[in-house]
């Protein structure tokens, strides 16, 4: 079985090299191969925890990617706590790694650790979520954050056809870590997306949690979403009253309202419920009819476009809008949008997708998916999660 994963996981990445390979102009990429570039170059890699699942994903993809390009890599989880992952990123530091590509558990908590390794002249890639409040950080790729808040706001727009229908259909939100930067621009991207209705009491929110502050859940955690939920459907459902609409951030606080709603839930309806992330947990609830959709942000093209960041910034080259080019999917190169309380950060931003039970082919052909035996369910092809 390993063996089926681990060649599951070359040919993916190799079928990403080769997507690249096409991409590439010889003038973009200098004659030289990956290899040839990386010579005997380390890249450091800080992931937040290995509690969530996306960042397994992510980890443990760009180490592969890195690795076959010929680069050494220093992966390091923390465990969602921000003293250890100032720690990590100090000792790689230490070690001297070429370049740090840093997804921050708490984007403001990192100034000090990140000042020493501008210092010691080791570019930073701000890796899907932003640093805050240094200077440190070149260059920042994610996904268009704004836009998967928008993505479920509009998607919940379309179900209910709030353009024709009177209503008033119930809706409940649920945000992530206040710490992350993206967690607002999630949550404002779906709001946006349906403040219209709201505002004209076709969409209500019975227990009048509207601000990002009131519906914030600090490390994304499940548990928390679980309980918040489970207290809201307590306190403003009790009686039958009908939920249509649980407006999740993420994939993991997706799973906690779902299961609150699962088992707390008494209105005959069944809720439309977000997300974000593709976990498998939730593929399993979008294939029951638990979950309704996920918006996914294909980790495997984030990885080949921060490999070719990095690649270009350790050639000494000063990456700008062109370097999309080499992307393996649409990016936008954008100068103004994310500013880090020091600087706007030239940020990176790919595309992402709706994932619904009718599409989930699609998450097979990034080479991360596999289906079941019975093709009814995906698994995982990386060997973490
Ligand atoms: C990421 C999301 C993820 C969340 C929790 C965010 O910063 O962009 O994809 O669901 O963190 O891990």
């Amino acid at each position: 079985m390993k063996k089926i994963l681990v060649a599951a996981i070359a040919l993916a990445i190799g079928a990403s090299f080769t997507a690249c390979a096409n991409t590439n102009s010889p003038a973009n990429n200098g004659g030289d191969t990956p290899a040839a570039s990386s010579g005997s170059k380390t890249v450091g890699i800080a992931m937040p925890t290995k509690a969530l699942e996306r960042w397994n994903r992510d980890g443990e993809y760009l180490k592969k990617l890195f690795e076959g390009a010929g680069y050494k890599v220093e992966l390091k989880y923390s465990d969602n706590n921000n003293d250890q992952q100032n720690n990590d990123i100090q000792s790689m530091i230490a070690d001297k790694v070429d370049i740090l590509l840093v997804a921050a558990i708490d984007g403001e908590a990192l100034t000090q650790t990140l000042g020493d390794a501008k210092s010691a002249n080791i570019p930073v890639i701000a890796y899907d979520r932003l640093i805050m409040g240094t200077d440190a950080v070149s260059y920042y790729v994610s996904f268009d954050n704004y836009t998967v808040g928008k993505l479920q706001g509009e998607f919940v727009r379309d179900q209910l056809d709030l353009d024709n229908q009177k209503g008033p259909f119930n809706i409940e939100f649920t945000a992530g870590d206040p710490a992350d930067n993206n967690a607002t621009f999630f949550f404002n991207g779906a709001y946006d997306a349906l403040k219209k209705y709201i505002d004209d009491g076709k969409l209500v929110i019975p227990s009048g949690k509207k601000t990002f502050e009131q519906v914030a859940t600090p490390s994304w955690s499940t548990d928390t979403a679980l309980e918040n939920m489970q207290n809201t459907l307590a306190s403003y459902y009790a009686k039958g009253e009908q939920l249509d609409v649980a407006l999740c951030s993420n994939d993991s606080t997706a799973l906690g309202v779902a299961q609150a709603i699962t088992s707390d839930y008494n209105g005959k309806n069944t809720p439309i419920v977000t997300g974000q992330d593709g976990d498998i947990a939730n593929l399993r609830n979008i294939v029951n009819g638990i979950q309704t959709m996920t918006v996914y942000k294909n980790v495997n093209n984030l990885a080949i476009s921060t490999l070719e960041l990095a690649k270009a910034i350790l050639n000494g080259e000063t990456p700008d809008a062109g370097l999309t080019d080499r992307f393996p999917s649409k990016a936008v190169f954008d100068t103004n949008s994310y500013n880090n309380n020091v600087k706007d950060v030239p940020s990176y931003l790919l595309d992402p997708t709706i994932i619904t039970k009718d599409n989930l082919q699609e998450l097979v052909d990034t080479g991360l998916y596999q289906w079941d035996a019975d093709h009814k369910y995906l698994e995982s092809t990386a060997s973490t999660t």
